[in-house]
């Protein structure tokens, strides 16, 4: 048969395959969450998700050891202060549970790199991510406390802020406080796009910060918008966002494609804790392959438009890297 064009050529054996790859991927991209507990010493298996640990703050360089083992030099890290209040103070103390973390790491592990997740949902007694008005979050209050933990952060160490709260500002306003304590240099990855989402699930269970009443959609995106998200990521850009970042994944991939054509600033996108519990419990359940769906589903975000990815499969993914099964 007459064929010009034949584009099985190129899929004949490995070596061409990898050859004629479109997506590179590398360790260096990836990003891994890790949890510190103030209440905990030593290292505790996360229930609701399988594989993953809470760290005491005496424990917490072992979770960086293992990411360093594996190739990955990037952690998101998540508290889970001893106390919670009305106004999350714990969350900008001095000796809060991810400043005493971040201090441990750089004292032991200083290139490591750091990034902190800035919310008040951890530290909060009604477990909204700022300051309550009667049942409403209230933006404009809520700045000056996101801005104060953003910058209680940095003094501890942390190398960049990464707010996930969703109010309207915030980047202008933890920027700005940033700027006047001399840490101009130090980069904000904003939350952007992040959707009202269910599969935040298991992240809210193990991080403790589920909501007491009500939900998020006062402040997360609505699932159905797509505009919104590019409004969303001009917004933060404006205000001084180094990194903008689409939030959850798998189900956004059309919103990554879309931020990533529309903008020139790098793009993380976070694959959150129920798509990796979807997929820990698929395998589990003897119907996929975790190892192949846990490569493909990376895949797809990078192929999409992302440059980086937190994902809790951080250390797994950077070995599939390192041998080929994927990038
Ligand atoms: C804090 C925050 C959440 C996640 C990251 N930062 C929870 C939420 O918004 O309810 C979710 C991460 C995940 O599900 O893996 N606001």
């Amino acid at each position: 048969m007459e064929l010009i064009q034949r584009p099985r050529r190129l899929r004949g054996n490995d070596a061409v395959r990898r050859l004629c790859r479109e997506t590179r991927m590398s360790p260096d991209g990836l990003i891994y969450p890790i949890f510190v507990d103030e209440t905990l010493r030593g290292v505790r298996p996360i229930e609701a998700l399988p594989g993953q640990n809470h760290y005491g703050v005496d424990s917490v360089c072992q979770a960086v050891e293992a990411c360093l083992e594996a190739g990955v030099n990037h952690g998101i890290l998540f508290g889970l202060p001893a106390t919670k209040d009305a106004v999350g103070t714990s969350a900008w103390a001095e000796d809060g549970v991810v400043q005493q973390a971040i201090r441990a790491i750089k004292q032991k592990y200083p290139d490591f790199y750091i990034i902190t997740d800035v919310c008040l949902c951890e530290y909060t007694d009604h477990g909204h991510c700022g300051i309550l008005c009667g049942h409403e979050v209230d933006n404009d209050k809520t700045l000056k406390v996101l801005a104060k933990t953003a910058l209680s952060h940095v003094q501890a160490g942390a190398d960049m802020v990464a707010p996930s709260d969703m109010m309207d500002g915030r980047v202008a306003a933890i920027r700005a406080t940033l700027d006047e304590h001399g840490h101009q240099t130090t980069p904000i990855m904003a939350y952007s796009a992040k959707y009202a989402s269910a599969f935040y699930g298991p992240f809210r269970s193990a991080a403790g910060s589920a909501p007491s009443f009500g939900d998020r959609r006062g402040y997360q995106m609505d699932p159905h918008n797509r505009k919104e998200a590019l409004k969303e990521c001009a917004l933060d850009i404006e205000e001084g966002a180094d990194i903008i970042m689409v939030k959850p994944a798998l189900s956004y991939l059309d919103v990554i494609r879309e931020c990533s054509d529309a903008y020139d600033l790098p793009m993380c996108a976070y694959q959150v804790s129920g798509e990796y519990a979807m997929i820990k419990a698929t395998a589990a359940a003897g119907l996929i392959n975790e190892y192949k769906v846990m490569c493909e589903a990376a895949l797809s975000v990078f192929r999409a438009g992302a440059n980086m990815l937190i994902t809790y499969f951080a250390k797994e993914l950077a070995q599939a890297i390192r041998k080929g099964d994927i990038g």
